[in-house]
């Protein structure tokens, strides 16, 4: 047993432990600080197990100077029951194997001596107890005493605050948990979301070609078909069926983020031209074509460099469908008064070419039209529109470098304008110095 000087140091050390360790570290050393300074062999902290709690399982278990594997041991019998039942020290300052023939942990350390003290949270829950015991009979009891209780105070501390950074680091990782599954949800809903979008969006670039083919089909089972009719047909058809096979192959390697489409040197006029001519032949609505009135002027040989030139012309088929289909709602609610009207124009101003497709139909309330130009706006009902055509004509448009804008007016009109940079004109002006 140390003298009373030197417990007093140890007490005082113990506010330096405080700042230096904490946990299951700072325990420990008030452990070993304790063993030394009432210099006995062995100093146990541990707790009963829940429920029955008729066993003790060490949480800390120090012989001769370090800590060994912790054990368990029945409660009948031994010293620590009646710690586990009180509220201060329980001391056998000699003859312990004794006085507890039946504790066979007293007998394997071949203990004499043996001092416990119960430990409590700062709110009085009984959390463990702290035993020392010792080969030899203990001296000066009551400093030990003071000494003991002195140190199952703060154990009973340090357990309470490493029980609520337990809780806490449990309600942290819980919590980590359910984001992290959550985060998981998020993503496949994500993917499923971006499954249906390129589903869509195959769909939607699919339908008219599509709806070409079938047309041109239908004509040609008709009995009054001409041979040259019949002709131009079935080279729709062919066409028209390369166009969807193409469009596939187009999205397989954009799928693929195959990026090697390079761009070409494209005559736009053509391709306007060509986009209109199809659209009409493909559409066998006949009140709307008797009456409709198409003003096309499309400047010859405008050439543009493009990438994905069939991309544009479909872009152009998405604006004039829209056009069209607008013309034929308002011819359908109107009293027979109403002309439909058609304008496109194709020209090269101030080096770069405008094209304006301009139709009297509907039109699009002004609070719409910040929109029509998103991912799924459409005021079509189901399997008429997917709300996909003008946000891809847009992205067509940027993707070569122009520019796309909309003007309208509920009622009266629609106007597309589409601008692209970088003409080249056949006849190229001669540069003179
Ligand atoms: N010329 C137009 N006249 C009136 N409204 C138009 C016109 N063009 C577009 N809109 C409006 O913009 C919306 C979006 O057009 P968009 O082409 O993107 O999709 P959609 O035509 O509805 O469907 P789809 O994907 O089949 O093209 C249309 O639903 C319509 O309300
Ligand atoms: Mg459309």
């Amino acid at each position: 047993m140390g003298t009373s000087r030197n417990v007093l140091e140890v007490i005082r050390g113990i506010y330096n432990v405080d700042q230096l360790l904490s946990g299951k570290e700072y325990i420990r050393e008030l452990i070993h600080r304790l063993a030394k300074a009432l210099n006995v062999k062995y100093v146990m902290v541990g707790h009963a197990i829940k429920p029955q709690e008729k066993s003790v399982l060490t949480d800390y278990l120090y012989s001769d100077g370090k800590f060994i594997d912790n054990v368990t041991y029945e409660l009948e019998g031994s010293p620590c029951a009646d710690v586990l039942c009180g509220t201060r020290v329980s001391c056998y300052g000699e003859n312990v194997q004794h006085l507890f023939p039946r504790d066979q942990l007293l007998k394997d350390m071949k203990a004499q001596s043996y001092m416990g003290a119960p430990f409590f949270s700062p709110d009085g829950e009984l959390l463990g107890l702290l035993v020392v015991m010792d080969a030899q009979p203990f001296k000066e009891l009551e400093l030990m005493t003071s000494v003991v209780e002195f140190f199952a105070a703060r154990i009973g501390a340090e357990y309470r605050r490493l029980d609520v950074e337990e809780t806490l680091k449990q309600h942290n990782e819980d919590l980590e948990k359910l984001v992290q599954e959550r985060t998981m949800q998020l993503i496949s809903q994500e993917k499923l979301a971006t499954i249906g979008r390129i589903t869509l969006g195959i769909a939607h670039e699919l339908k008219n070609p599509l709806n070409i083919i079938i047309n041109a089909s239908e004509l040609l089972m008709s009995s009054e078909i001409d041979s040259e009719s019949r002709r131009r047909a079935l080279d729709m058809i062919y066409q028209y069926g390369v166009r969807a096979n193409d469009i596939i192959t187009n999205m397989l390697k954009q799928a693929r983020q195959d990026e090697n489409m390079q761009p070409e040197r494209i005559d736009v006029s053509t391709l306007l031209s060509h986009a209109l001519d199809v659209f009409f032949r493909s559409r066998n609505d006949i009140s709307l074509k008797s009456k409709l009135r198409k003003s096309i002027h499309i400047s010859p040989h405008v050439e543009l460099n493009l990438i994905d030139s069939p991309g544009v012309e479909r872009m152009f088929i998405n604006v004039i469908d829209n056009a069209v289909y607008a013309l034929s709602e308002k011819l359908q609610r109107s009293d027979g008064g109403f002309i439909p009207e058609l304008r496109v124009d194709l020209h090269v101003e101030r080096g770069r070419c405008q094209i304006r497709i301009r139709d009297n139909g509907t039109g699009i309330p002004q609070t719409h039209l910040l929109h029509v130009c998103d991912e799924f706006y459409t005021t079509k009902p189901p399997g008429e529109g997917t709300g996909l055509g003008l946000w891809v004509a847009k992205q067509m448009v940027e993707k070569n470098r122009g520019t796309f804008d909309i003007l309208s007016k509920e009622n009266e009109y629609t106007e597309v304008i589409i601008e692209f940079p970088e003409v080249f004109l056949l006849a190229e002006p001669e540069v003179t110095s």
